[in-house]
């Protein structure tokens, strides 16, 4: 049976659901860690320009191709040139690597949230407690499963009254915790040399190495090519400004990273004597040196609780965009009912989930590539799938379909006065750009070059 898909009820709602997709662990757990380590100013001024000139048109560009096909990544391809419908596929199959996995780590924050809501932070920062805890075989796995079924449930709501109403409820309380918590990282005593390393800009430091890994960081960041932006064009209403509301969803989720940064960055700073090595820990910064860094101040324990409420928020918002995406697809090219798609992508998350999680333990002989489980299905998605796709979308509305399709949706609701820009960056400097990003980070993957 086929369902109608919705809508969202308007532009806030539109923007508050977009940025709820875009504002997620990558924000706060990777960002501060990428900024910290990759020169600090430079890094945050480098990303800021790519996502003024690149991720805006991108972002523009999916979101005009759902709402003027009012088709899923699957199908809007080909509904605008028959000959282009298996472009989508890729795009399409994103999401559904990376729906169980970022679950895997929404489980995670679960547990760590459990772990001081129950008073037991203290537990949380030993040297060995988080990677005792990742390969251990069922703890993982429930927070996982919660995690899951809160995603599931509200998804199961559609998008106005699940998808749209959980943003308006998490999204101001998450923007309210940052605020606080950044505040209060920042009185902590020597804060401010952190705040100088991480904003002062040095020149020296910048190489490509920067330009790189700010840009595929912004395509994590900003959802950008796994076909969500595409989705919730589908729900975006004809009269909604889309460059402003794209322009606002892009503002908001590069705020809350910088906000990220300055919760996290100063923080550790101060705890580990302004040591930057300290700083260089990649997926520990969060679950192993935070907690650590909680633990040594006045009422930690509590700013343990803030911080990690607000790391659910973002964790949950985005996953449930990444799950929207999958349903949508299945709801159009299988005419099935939102609720029994939520079940067969929940069986299916639950399934490849639970063995990503146990790749870290009982599954740790298994090896793809050489990696773990969850390390392929995040190299296979973010490093070679993510770029091909964004590869394919500046083709296809470059060279087939031509950019004035796109600024003609555009401009069905607003003026549009940076479409020359829009046409040379989405023809010219994004491409080049991905091309570059797609080579170095899949020779970087499979350890053929370092920096
Ligand atoms: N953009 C989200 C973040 O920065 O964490 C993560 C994300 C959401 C990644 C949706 C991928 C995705 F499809």
């Amino acid at each position: 049976m086929s369902e109608e898909k919705g809508s969202f009820s308007g532009k806030v709602g539109f923007v508050l659901a977009a940025a709820g997709s875009a504002v997620g662990l990558g924000n706060i757990w990777r960002f501060p860690y990428l900024a910290a380590n990759q020169g600090g100013g430079i890094y945050i001024l480098t990303y800021v320009i790519l996502v003024v000139f690149v991720g805006f048109a991108l972002s523009l560009t999916e979101t005009a191709l759902g709402r003027r096909t009012g088709k899923s990544t699957l199908k809007a391809f080909g509904a605008l040139d028959r000959k282009s419908g298996w472009m989508g596929v890729l795009p399409a199959l994103v999401p559904a690597i990376i729906l169980p996995y970022y679950s895997v780590v929404g489980g995670w924050v679960v547990k760590y949230l459990g772990s001081y809501l129950t008073f037991n932070g203290a537990e949380l920062i030993s040297d060995s407690f988080f990677g005792s805890f990742i390969s251990s075989p069922y703890s993982p796995l429930i927070g996982f499963a919660l995690f899951f079924v809160v995603t599931s449930v509200i998804v199961s709501f559609g998008v106005q009254k699940g998808i749209e109403k959980a943003s308006r409820f998490m999204m101001p309380i998450l923007v309210v915790l940052c605020i606080g918590v950044a505040i209060y990282t920042l009185t902590l005593p020597g804060a401010m040399e952190g705040m100088k390393y991480l904003f002062v800009p040095n020149f020296s430091q910048f190489s490509f190495k920067t330009l790189f890994s700010a840009m595929s960081q912004m395509f994590y960041s900003l959802s950008l090519a796994m076909g969500i932006m595409v989705t919730y064009g589908t729900y975006m209403k004809k009269d909604v400004k889309m460059d402003t509301a794209i322009a606002q969803v892009a503002v908001f989720d590069t705020a809350i990273a910088i906000l990220a940064a300055v919760m996290v960055v100063p923080g550790v700073f101060v705890f580990s004597g302004g040591n930057p090595e300290a700083l260089n820990k990649g997926a520990g910064l969060m679950f192993v040196t935070l907690p650590k860094v909680f633990a040594s101040i006045p009422g930690g324990d509590f700013v343990g609780i803030l911080f990690f409420v607000l790391v659910l928020f973002a964790a949950l918002t985005s996953s449930i965009s990444l799950m929207e995406a999958i349903i949508s697809e299945l709801m159009e090219i299988k005419q099935m009912s939102r609720r029994k798609a939520c079940v067969i992508v929940s069986i299916y998350s639950l399934a490849l989930g639970s063995l990503a999680s146990l790749g870290f333990g009982p599954l740790s002989f298994i090896k793809l590539v050489g990696f773990t489980i969850f390390d392929f299905m995040d190299f296979a998605s973010n490093n070679v799938m993510m770029p091909v796709a964004a590869l394919i979308i500046c083709i296809f509305t470059a060279w087939i379909i031509k950019p004035e399709t796109f600024i003609d949706e555009v401009k069905l609701s607003s003026t549009f006065k940076v479409q020359k820009i829009y046409s040379v960056v989405i023809k010219y400097v994004a491409p080049v750009l991905i091309l570059l990003v797609l080579i170095t980070s899949v020779m970087e993957g499979l350890g053929l070059i370092s920096y």
